[in-house]
């Protein structure tokens, strides 16, 4: 308690849980380290409001960072539960909003739909172009498959393919560390579109072997033990996924990154010997974000929670306000590091212009 949160760094990415004790619920500190941990520290894990923790808190105690909590025994947890809900919303920021109310009514959600930034002539035809090369994959391509990070992008093309009933497979990588949100989106998919998308995970003898060696969370300790998770959890699984199909498609966008910015629509994936259709290539957020409000497109509740771009759980965090799209995916990496090899090969891109 009298270390500074700094020196403490190293051991807190370590850790997949922190209990934090509230010795009296008049004791504020608790609410201060919590938010220390998530908004400084970056910490991921599991954390817990212990001791003297009241009905009334819980509310707070979220908005702090807090995701667990242990009643004393003689108070009801369902009647704590419900504390959970006593407001419907806050004006302020907080670790789980980080966007504040003013800004947060401009923000595209379903439910608090804006005034588009967006040329409504400009994306027509964009869109028309997208649904255009998907019905080209259709025909030209088969079998094609389409890679859904189960992300607002991938949300667009998932509504395109099935409201035609295209013929495309539409599969996810599940590397086993993805956030409940994410995984929650697949069974929207499947009320939605009476659709299942297809499961490739890891080996798990593989991932045992990892985590027996390195330990669970042995990304966070270099680059080369990052990609190393990335290829046992994702290029592998993706190797497997994409075997005996003629074409894949992704949900990439040039604007998403430094490392897109010569993004094509279409690719010759020369390392998987097949051709890649990167259809939104030339989408703006902005556009994304109103194809899913105007066909009321399921999408995964953290973008709602300053999440733009959506990994791992442990590789994920919220991003500030103002911050890059894809600041909070391997925060702790460079810029030029933060690929997972989905999309690389041996550090190179794997992009060669189809003629
Ligand atoms: S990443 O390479 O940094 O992880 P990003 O999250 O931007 O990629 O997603 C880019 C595209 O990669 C997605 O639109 C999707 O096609 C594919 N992708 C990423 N993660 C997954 C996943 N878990 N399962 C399937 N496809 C994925
Ligand atoms: Fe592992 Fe993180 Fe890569 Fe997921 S994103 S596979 S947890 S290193």
């Amino acid at each position: 308690s009298d270390e500074r949160a700094e020196q403490l760094k190293e051991d807190i990415a370590h850790l997949s849980l922190i209990a934090i004790d509230f010795p009296v619920f008049s004791d504020g500190r608790g609410y201060s380290i919590a938010m220390q941990l998530r908004s400084r520290l970056h910490y991921t894990g599991e954390l817990r409001a212990i001791g003297d923790v009241l009905r009334d808190q819980l509310f707070y105690l979220q908005r702090v960072g807090f995701n667990a909590f242990a009643t004393r025994e003689d108070r009801s947890i369902q009647d704590a539960l419900k504390g959970l809900t006593d407001f419907s919303d806050v004006y302020q920021t907080s670790w789980d909003q980080k966007t504040p109310l003013f800004r947060r009514v401009t923000r595209p959600t379903a439910q608090e739909p804006r005034m588009s930034n967006i040329n409504i002539a400009a994306f027509e035809h964009l869109l028309s172009s997208t649904k255009a090369t998907l019905h080209r994959i259709t025909q030209e391509f088969s079998p094609a498959v389409f890679a859904s990070s189960l992300a607002a992008e991938d949300m667009v093309l998932t509504d395109l393919i099935l409201r035609d009933r295209l013929n495309i497979t539409i599969f996810s990588l599940e590397t086993g560390r993805l956030h409940a949100e994410t995984l929650g989106v697949l069974d929207k998919i499947q009320q939605r579109y009476d659709y299942t998308v297809t499961l490739f995970k890891p080996e798990q003898s593989v991932v045992d072997e990892y985590v027996k060696t390195n330990g669970l969370d042995a990304f966070y300790n270099s680059v080369e033990m990052r990609k190393e998770c990335c290829r046992i959890r994702k290029v592998e699984p993706l190797n497997r996924a994409l075997a005996g199909n003629k074409a894949w498609i992704t949900g990439q966008r040039k604007a998403q990154s430094t490392t897109r910015t010569a993004l094509e629509i279409q690719e010759d994936d020369a390392a998987h010997g097949m051709t890649k259709f990167n259809p939104l290539a030339d989408w703006s957020e902005d556009d994304v974000w109103h194809y899913i409000r105007q066909n009321d497109v399921p999408y995964n509740p953290l973008h709602d929670h300053g999440y733009p771009s959506i990994g791992c759980q442990p590789c994920t965090r919220a991003i500030e306000p103002g911050e890059d799209i894809r600041a909070g995916r391997w925060w702790w990496e460079n810029p030029e590091s933060k690929e997972c090899g989905l999309h690389v090969v041996d550090g190179k891109l794997v992009r060669v212009k189809s003629a």
